[in-house]
Order: C-alpha cells, then sequence, then structure tokens
C-alpha cells in the first residue's frame, strides 16, 4: 500500500501505517485503515445492513463458491476486491490468496467486513484513487461496484487478472414481475479497453425462494430499484410474505495485456 498523501510505500507497525515522511494512519479497533484524505460516503448504514442481512443468508452462495473456484484456478497470489462492500465475497476468496485487500468508500461496510475477517485488510478509499502502488498486484475482483478501469491497469502486474461480477440478464426478474406491469431484461456491457483482453465469461443462475419478509425488504434495499421505484412499489414489497425469483450473474475474466 501506499501513502495517499505523498505515495511513499506504508509500512504496518503494530497498529499504525507509517511512510517514509512520517504520515501515519492507524488502524481502527475493528482492524480496516482509513486512507481517504477527504470526507467519505459509500453505501449508507442502513444499505449496508440490507445488504449484509441478505448475503449472509446465503441465498448467492453459488456465485461466493464460484468466485472462490476461479481465484484458486487462476492462482492469484494478492488479491484486491475493490467495492467490497461487508466483504461477504472478499472474506471467502481471502482464504485461498496469500495477501487480500479490500478496498470501499463506506466505513460502516468495512466495520463488520473486518470484524468477520482478520485474513483481509480492509481500506477506506476511493476505487478510482487507490491506495496500492503500480503494477503490485496480480488480481482484482469488482463485484456489483463501479468499475474503475484505469486504476485496474495502473496496479495490475502485466498478465493480471480483472475479474468483474455484473447482473446477467434475467437476475431478479421474478422481483421484478412482482414490482412493475412492463418488465425488461438487465442490459450487459462489456469492458472495451484496449489494455485488456476477455478470457472468460461464466454464467452463475439460480432460482432462489425467499419466504422471509425481512429478507425480501433487505433484497430490495440492496437493488437500485428501491431508489428508482415508485411508493405503489414499495407497498407491494411491503405485503410480500413469499417471493420465487432467477438470479443470473455474469462474471466476466479480463487479462492485461503485456505492454
Ligand atoms: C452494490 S455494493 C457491492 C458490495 C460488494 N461488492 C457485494 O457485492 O456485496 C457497491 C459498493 O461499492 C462501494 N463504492 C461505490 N463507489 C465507490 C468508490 N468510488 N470507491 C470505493 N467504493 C465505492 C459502495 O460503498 C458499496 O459498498
Ligand atoms: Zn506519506
Amino acid at each position: 500500500m501506499i501513502c495517499p498523501k505523498c505515495g511513499a510505500k506504508l509500512v504496518c507497525c503494530e497498529k499504525t501505517f507509517r511512510c517514509e515522511n512520517n504520515h501515519t494512519y492507524d488502524r481502527a479497533r475493528q482492524g480496516y485503515v482509513n486512507l481517504m484524505l477527504g470526507g467519505n460516503h459509500g453505501d449508507s448504514k442502513e444499505m449496508v445492513a440490507a445488504r449484509h442481512r441478505f448475503l449472509n443468508a446465503d441465498y448467492y452462495h453459488l456465485l461466493k463458491e464460484r468466485l472462490e473456484e476461479i481465484v484458486t484456478r487462476l492462482q492469484v497470489r494478492v488479491l484486491l476486491d475493490l467495492g467490497c462492500g461487508e466483504g461477504y465475497y472478499t472474506s471467502g476468496m481471502s482464504r485461498h490468496v496469500a495477501e487480500c485487500y479490500g478496498v470501499d468508500l463506506s466505513k460502516d461496510a468495512l466495520k463488520i467486513a473486518s470484524r468477520m475477517d482478520k485474513h483481509t485488510q480492509y481500506v477506506v478509499a476511493s476505487i478510482f484513487r487507490l491506495p496500492f502502488e503500480d503494477e503490485s498486484v496480480d488480481g482484482i475482483t469488482n463485484i456489483f461496484a463501479p468499475a474503475p478501469v484505469d486504476e485496474c491497469a495502473r496496479v495490475l502486474k502485466n498478465r493480471g487478472i480483472y475479474i468483474r461480477v455484473a447482473p446477467h440478464r434475467r437476475h431478479l426478474y421474478g422481483l421484478k414481475k412482482k414490482l412493475y406491469d412492463q418488465v425488461y431484461e438487465n442490459e450487459m456491457e462489456l469492458i472495451k479497453d484496449e489494455r485488456f483482453e476477455l478470457i472468460e465469461r461464466v454464467k452463475v443462475e439460480d432460482v432462489i425462494h425467499i419466504d422471509d419478509h425481512d429478507d425480501i425488504e433487505a433484497l430490495f434495499m440492496m437493488t437500485p430499484y428501491y431508489w428508482k421505484s415508485s411508493k405503489e412499489a414499495a407497498h407491494k414489497v411491503a405485503e410480500m410474505e413469499s417471493l420465487d425469483t432467477e438470479i443470473a450473474f455474469d462474471i466476466q475474466i479480463y487479462r492485461k495485456k503485456d505492454c
């Protein structure tokens, strides 16, 4: 990791990260370190709590297991999870790599993540300005979060792996059918950047049955529909006692080209 003030290497001594110019950053009680110079935002406490509840009930376990299989198979040694949230996927993958870092703007999310997963160093920072050296990591994951392609190209070693996860066409189709009269499939986009080549694409899909009302509310809150939907849609969610829905994820695996 590097110092966000001067760019010099950070060395960790007990509970403090320090650079050669004596800029210091303390590890919080839970274990994360805040390398954000300005104010930080990221997901709110409520969104974080909803996502933590839903993911920890393991409705998305197939995606978690598949990501663990992929980082193991591709022999990722140093992994960076960008926009890691509460570390549901990070904590699983960290067991299969030598060094693991999770980066997110949300302190509330990283408090939860670092309490549960001691093998990963969680860092409060913007994924668009990463406190990591050029060409220092060999794997990046970026799951349901904005795609900072320039920073990925900078911090990845040559031939490093960039794994991006986005919703597949029919992800949460059953939920959308209950909310809206007219339902559209999700659009899917690939990263088109000459520094990366797509080497593999994996679809993970399942049908889930949720019969806990609070889990349905939590799922709704962690989707974009929560912000975009009318009061009428929120009312429909409030009345739902069970839900069957398709889930589908698009895992895109890129390799940084030799330069
Ligand atoms: C939809 S959540 C996904 C969290 C996690 N990857 C997961 O799938 O459970 C998106 C995450 O990206 C974070 N985020 C959004 N913009 C960010 C930025 N510019 N820098 C760092 N984190 C960011 C949010 O705080 C949030 O935790
Ligand atoms: Zn410094």
